[in-house]
């Protein structure tokens, strides 16, 4: 496909040319063993996927992986942004490779994503770590065996956080985490601007994979025996917006749905703003499709909402969501909420606690507002101390306790189908998820994982369901 943020083809060649020349030096470097790559991904799973595009060049460069970092010949941390906590955790993490370079002089380390495509980021990086060689942003990352061929000739750093429109690479070697759960990205970057969010500054504007590709990739994921495929955008339902309905979002995941074969999809994020009855109906309509729905509806309150720039309101939010019940009546609804917004008051936050108890989701992911420079909140006045965030944040987290444990109570004594994902902590003991997302356990045989099996409730606690293998 070729659109206005597609990679030019005498680029992505050029880089071929450098993953060569890498092999050649590292072959010549290293000829008794095989050069270690160690990669850490931070953040949403959009930047998961990306990290395995990462290691695909770096395996095609010669590299094998390791899992600890004090045996690598090469670190990259691909690194997150969303809230203060996630980059003060890069800045301890990459500080911990300064001794180990010292035993390892030759050790390459490098630091890419979100964070680093923040310019005060990349400076504080230059200036107070001088042992980081390579610093790239999320719109160079296809530059990866330039920049490695680099710093292996010169010994010399180098950083690149050239900003863009966004571009679309495809056909990068991706080296997958799993082998029967596949991350799929349809689209990239974001055009929304919520007034707390710092990934339209770091990803670019949106854009979206041409239909046909991805439709193809997902059938070769199928045909090489995935089973589960998560379709990834900060905001699925704005894909291909600007296309007719049949190149959409609910037309694409129908599509994949019509694919033959024995496997489930997903999709995240949507946001409220542009899911409509369509996707919710093509949802309903498919086996294939889990029925599970993860809209993030951040505030209950629609002066909150307003201030966050979400483009709905409580009731928009509300309506949807008696729809997909009504259209989906099993279907588990997970989703984001921020505590402690600038300016919310007690009275707007019980907006939110009376949303989560009408909608009564499988599970949240909570936040405690974290400003990040440059964006719109940042400096809006913000007077409710964090020690009271605190207290608000935890009414809602044992509120969410609550219902999470009512849900999961009325599980029991029915089977659910499950996709087997690995060997849970205890010895003979296996772990999946429901379609609904669910954690299960139960006593299996260790062949069964990456298969569907069912499995019947039979004690189940909050966060996790305990059941009994029944074929
Ligand atoms: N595109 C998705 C969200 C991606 S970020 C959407 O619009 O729903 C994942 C979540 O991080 C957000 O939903 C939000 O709840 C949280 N988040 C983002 N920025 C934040 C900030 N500055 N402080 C606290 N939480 C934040
Ligand atoms: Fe951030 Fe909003 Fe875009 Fe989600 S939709 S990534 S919260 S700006
Ligand atoms: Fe973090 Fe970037 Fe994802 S900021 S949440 S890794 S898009």
């Amino acid at each position: 496909m070729n659109n206005k943020f597609s990679v030019p083809e005498a680029e992505l060649k050029k880089q071929k040319e450098y993953t060569e020349l890498v092999k050649t030096v590292l072959n010549s470097r290293f000829s008794d063993k095989k050069p270690k790559a160690f990669v850490h991904t931070y953040g949403c799973q959009g930047n998961v996927s990306d990290g395995e595009r990462l290691q695909g060049m770096l395996a095609e460069m010669g590299y094998e992986f390791t899992d600890s970092p004090e045996n690598a010949d090469f670190v990259l941390y691909n690194t997150c942004a969303i809230r203060e906590h996630a980059e003060d955790r890069v800045f301890g993490n990459a500080g911990a490779l300064k001794p180990i370079k010292k035993l390892n002089p030759d050790m390459i380390i490098g630091l890419c994503g979100c964070m680093t495509q923040q310019k005060n980021i990349a400076e504080r990086f230059r200036k107070s770590f001088p042992f980081v060689d390579i610093v790239f942003g999320t719109h160079v990352s296809y530059k990866l065996p330039e920049f490695v061929y680099r710093v292996l000739c010169t010994g010399k750093r180098v950083i690149d956080i050239t900003d863009s429109e966004g571009n679309i690479v495809e056909g990068l070697p991706t080296k997958r985490d799993g082998s029967f759960k596949a991350w799929v990205p349809v689209m990239y970057g974001c055009n929304n601007f919520c007034s707390y969010c710092i990934v339209p500054y770091v990803r670019g504007r949106e854009r979206s994979r041409d239909f046909d590709t991805v439709v193809n990739e997902v059938k070769g994921l199928i045909e090489s025996g995935y089973k589960e495929i998560t379709l990834l955008g900060q905001n699925v339902n704005s894909y291909n917006k600007d296309l007719p309905e049949n190149k959409r979002f609910p037309a694409l995941l129908q599509a994949i749905s019509e694919i033959d074969g024995d496997f489930i999809v997903r999709f995240m994020t949507s946001h409220p703003r542009d899911c409509t009855k369509e996707l919710l109906d093509v949802m309903a309509s498919s086996k294939k499709i889990a029925k599970h729905l993860h809209l993030p509806f951040q505030s209950g309150n629609d002066r909150v909402l307003k201030e966050m720039n979400r483009h709905y309101d409580r009731e928009k939010y509300l309506t949807l969501i008696d729809y997909a019940y009504s259209v989906m009546p099993d279907l588990s609804i997970t989703s984001d909420v921020i505590v402690g917004f600038p300016g919310e008051t007690y009275e707007e936050f019980k907006d939110t606690l009376s949303l989560i108890e009408k909608v009564r989701y499988t599970s949240l992911f909570t936040f405690i507002f974290s400003p990040r420079p440059g964006t719109k909140a940042y400096d809006m006045p913000d007077k409710v101390s964090r020690e009271e965030k605190g207290k608000w944040f935890k009414e809602l987290t044992d509120l969410q306790e609550s219902i999470a444990g009512k849900r999961t109570a009325s599980m029991k004594g029915k089977t659910y189908r499950v996709l087997v994902e690995g060997k849970a902590k205890n010895e003979g003991v296996l772990s999946g998820r429901t379609e609904g997302n669910v954690i299960i356990e139960f006593h299996g045989d260790e062949n069964l994982i990456g298969k569907f099996v069912n499995v019947e409730v039979t004690e189940p606690k909050t966060w996790v369901v305990y059941g009994e293998y029944r074929g």
